[in-house]
């Protein structure tokens, strides 16, 4: 294998979800970068359904606020506030959606789109020595995180917020047999 191919094995395989990272400020050229790559990512027809919103600190304290609630009504008081307090130390937060469309083949090609450049981000902040955790969680499925950020649930859905940092400590993490998910047909 060419050192090439050792290195963007090793990028794929060491990409892990984290959630606790250290306070150490992430670079916004660096975002930048990881976004402007990420729409390399495949899309069928070219319709670049992506938009990145970068979310900086006042409304990243609203959208800890909003977690605080909707935590708190599906979870109960005490949960809602250990979710709000931990968010609370999450450096990065990007809010990832794409474009809604009236063709279901076209939604569905363009959602897998955009969990390509999610990948793509992840990656390239996995070489970079940081690291991130997408998640779908309750906030990212309610309108009032929409109304918020002032996304327009009629155009867009959101596919992820990623939360982004230095990472505290890279957890361990398995696949299963690979003969378990391959099947060669002749
Ligand atoms: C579409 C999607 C949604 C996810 N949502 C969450 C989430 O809400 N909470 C969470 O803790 N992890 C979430 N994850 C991260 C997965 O739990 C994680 O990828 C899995 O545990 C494997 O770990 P790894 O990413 O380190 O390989 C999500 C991942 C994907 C692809």
């Amino acid at each position: 294998m060419t050192n090439d191919l050792k290195n963007i094995a090793s990028t794929i395989r060491s990409r892990r979800t984290v959630k606790q990272f250290t306070n150490k400020n992430v670079d916004s050229d660096l975002i930048l970068k990881a976004i402007d790559l990420a729409r390399w990512a495949p899309n069928h027809h070219l319709t670049e359904p992506w938009h990145f919103y970068i979310l900086n600190d006042s409304i990243i304290k609203k959208c800890i606020e909003l977690i605080r609630v909707i935590v708190t009504e599906k979870k109960g008081e005490e949960i809602g506030n250990f979710k709000a307090e931990n968010s609370k130390l999450i450096p990065g937060w990007l809010v990832v959606t794409s474009k809604l469309s009236e063709s279901k083949l076209t939604q569905q090609e363009d959602y897998a789109s955009v969990c390509c450049a999610i990948q793509n981000f992840s990656l390239y902040l996995t070489e970079a020595g940081l690291a991130s955790k997408w998640s779908t969680g309750a906030i990212t499925r309610d309108n009032r995180f929409y109304d918020l950020l002032s996304i327009n649930t009629k155009s867009e859905v959101i596919v992820g917020l990623i939360w982004y940092g230095y990472p505290k400590q890279l957890p361990t993490q398995s696949r299963g047999k690979l003969d378990d998910i391959l099947t060669v047909i002749d």
